[in-house]
């Protein structure tokens, strides 16, 4: 059977966006008319995911709650004459069953993967950040080119990933390819978060990943590594020491990551997504045009 499993973590605090994060989780936050974490599920449906398992933490209901089907809220609006306002409640029937399990310590992202294995058991699966967005309303179909690529080669992982400026390589995982970089090339090595000189390229993993379940084994044994947290990238990297293969895809020019990591990139994001909106899009960039003029007097 075809990978139709997907992993999302949605545990981390979200501090870099404290207070915005205080009593509200980040993949909750607003990006135009959805929340983050609904365009990631959207992505996966559309990927041929049909089952889903989050991985929440303290705070993190509001996410479950938006997965429900809110048969009182459907009842009202019918009861108050707004049927037409159904529509934005469509995504409630996407034809995926969801999971939840909890990380019930804060020892990052390797660590909320490793969580999952009572679930995941052998079964091969996707991991998909729930605080990245991939393309403009989530138009990506990078998933489910990964996934034909795991079942047509004979790799352990593979992982998207898209090239971001020098100065940047510092935030993400970074590949040491092996070889010629094409669309998919072979990893060497994976570095979480080097410094601009010790990083081997400036392909950052891009919150993507297609897992056989042998990355399990090496979650288990991978020591604390950066932020003195279990890394997800460690345990890739283990997995290329015991001669497994690993591949990157790169992400399409189309296929764009949108990250709310933080403030700056965050606001980037939202004001692309408000930019786009079909409805308020056009008069917004006319207006977004006169404040730019503002600003810069
Ligand atoms: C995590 C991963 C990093 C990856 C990034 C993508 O970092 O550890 O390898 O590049 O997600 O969003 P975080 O943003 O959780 O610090």
């Amino acid at each position: 059977m075809s990978v139709d499993l997907a992993v999302v973590p949605v545990a981390g605090r979200g501090t870099r966006l404290l207070p915005l994060t205080k009593s509200q989780p980040k993949e909750m936050l607003p990006m135009g008319r959805k929340p983050v974490v609904q365009y990631v599920v959207e992505e996966l449906a559309r990927c041929g995911i049909g089952r889903l398992l989050f991985v929440t933490g303290p705070g993190k209901t509001a996410i479950e709650n938006h997965f429900d089907i809110d048969a009182e809220l459907i009842d009202s609006l019918r009861a108050t004459g707004k049927e037409e306002l159904l529509t934005e409640l469509a995504f409630e029937r996407e034809d995926i069953e969801y999971f939840y399990t909890r990380q019930r310590r804060q020892l990052g992202l390797g660590h909320a993967v490793l969580c999952a294995r009572p679930v995941v058991g052998s079964q091969s699966f996707v991991v998909a950040l729930g605080d990245s967005i991939i393309g403009m309303h989530a138009q990506s179909e990078v998933v489910a080119t990964m996934i034909e690529k795991f079942e047509s080669s004979r790799c352990a992982a593979i992982i998207a990933f898209e090239e971001v400026p020098r100065e940047e390589v510092v935030h993400y995982g970074i590949a040491q390819p092996r070889g010629q970089i094409d669309d998919v090339f072979e990893l060497d090595d994976l570095i979480e978060k080097p410094t601009v000189d010790e990083a081997p390229s400036n392909l950052a993993v891009a919150a993507r990943y297609v897992f056989s379940p042998a990355i399990f084994d090496c979650l288990e044994k991978t020591p604390r590594g950066k932020g003195n947290e279990i890394q997800l990238t460690d345990a890739v990297r283990m997995l290329i020491r015991e001669g497994r293969q690993v591949l990157g895809v790169r992400l399409m020019p189309h296929e764009q990551r949108f990250d709310i990591g933080n403030f700056e990139s965050y606001f980037l994001a939202f004001a692309e997504f408000a930019m786009a909106d079909e409805q308020y899009g056009p008069s917004l960039q006319r207006r977004m045009g006169e404040l730019l003029e503002r600003y810069q007097r």
